[in-house]
């Protein structure tokens, strides 16, 4: 039986996606968005299936307006949003993308049950959580795309200051997804070999920096909008590792019980994913110093729980 992903939201991120997806042939693509962009998703799942017979895939793609083409989905991916305004203060934007994936939730619980969720949208962290509540999926289900993203900025950065390949350079970025992320150059290797032992703490610092703000350097070249290219190619490899059941180690949001002494939010990990989801949280031996890093980090990935249920909107 042919596997079926649906992406919420077909803007820059989901409209990308979809096309990634295709590509790998890794399962048929609903893209969705909401009644008042009409065409917008047909015309853009039209025409990524037009590409195919050139490209060389059999994808079948479908763009609609309602959730009843998403019924029976095995991942939902959740890149819904509204990017922040001029004016806009952190609250509102907070309060105006939670109720938009609650409403994408509530519909995501009804129409495919039993699919894994992978959110996109931002602030990711908090996100995940309005996403597990409202669709009252098992913890194991609902996932958010971060990690991957952050430490794939990371491994370039790297890849570029010892001149080597990406591919050769294994990342690790804990934490929520924002200022506060830990990038762990101990557990940063290249063939192997730990980076500590490859740079200077000066170019690491600049390196752990660069990741830490690698979002915002893109939002300030692009100015209208912020990243997508690496943003739907970190989803690819977590819903390739879902739907092979290859039991990939990636750093993911997972809703923490216990794990790093975190409880009750979702905080970057290394998790590893398979044909059910988060299969479980790998737990790394942190040093005193990296272990505050994590904590403010969740705090501040709590900070935002608790204004969102200030602001009733926490799902
Ligand atoms: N249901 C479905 N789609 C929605 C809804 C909704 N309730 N509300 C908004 N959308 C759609 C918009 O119509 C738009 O097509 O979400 C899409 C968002 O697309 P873009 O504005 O192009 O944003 P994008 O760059 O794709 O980013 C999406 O991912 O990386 C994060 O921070 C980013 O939160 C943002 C999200």
């Amino acid at each position: 039986m042919r596997r079926k992903i649906t992406v919420v939201g077909a803007g820059n991120v989901g409209a990308t996606l979809a096309q990634r997806l295709a590509e790998k042939e890794l399962a048929d693509v609903v893209l969705l968005d909401i009644p008042q962009t009409e065409g917008m998703p047909a015309g853009k799942a039209l025409d990524i299936l037009q590409a195919g017979s050139v490209y060389g895939y059999d994808t079948k793609l479908t763009g609609a307006t309602d959730y009843a083409a998403a019924e029976g989905s095995d991942i939902v991916v959740i890149t819904a949003g509204v990017p922040r305004k001029p004016g806009m203060s952190r609250d509102d934007l907070l309060s105006t993308n939670a109720k938009i994936v609650k409403a994408v939730s509530e519909q995501v619980a009804r129409s495919s049950p039993n699919a894994v969720v992978i959110v996109v949208s931002n602030p990711l962290d908090a996100m995940a959580y309005v996403a597990l509540r409202t669709t009252r999926f098992p913890e194991e289900r609902v996932l958010g795309m971060a990690g991957v993203l952050d430490s794939a900025r990371m491994a370039v950065f790297v890849a570029q200051a010892l001149d080597v390949s990406v591919e050769d350079v294994r990342p690790m970025v804990l934490g929520g997804h924002g200022d506060t992320m830990v990038p762990l150059p101990r557990y940063t290797t290249v063939a192997g070999v730990p980076v500590t032992e490859l740079l200077s703490k000066e170019k690491i610092d600049a390196i752990v920096q660069r990741t830490r703000d690698g979002g915002a350097e893109i939002v300030k070249l692009l100015k209208t909008g912020s990243a997508y290219y690496a943003p739907s190619a970190s989803v690819v490899a977590m819903v390739e590792s879902i739907l092979k059941d290859k039991k990939r180690i990636l750093p993911c949001a997972a809703y923490l019980n216990g794990e790093y002494g975190v409880r009750g939010v979702f905080v970057g990990v290394p998790v590893k994913l398979g044909a059910r989801g988060r299969e479980e949280v790998l737990q790394l031996n942190l040093t005193v110093e990296e272990r505050v890093a994590l904590q403010k980090s969740v705090d501040a990935v709590r900070e935002l729980v608790e204004a969102m249920q200030r602001l009733g909107v926490a799902g």
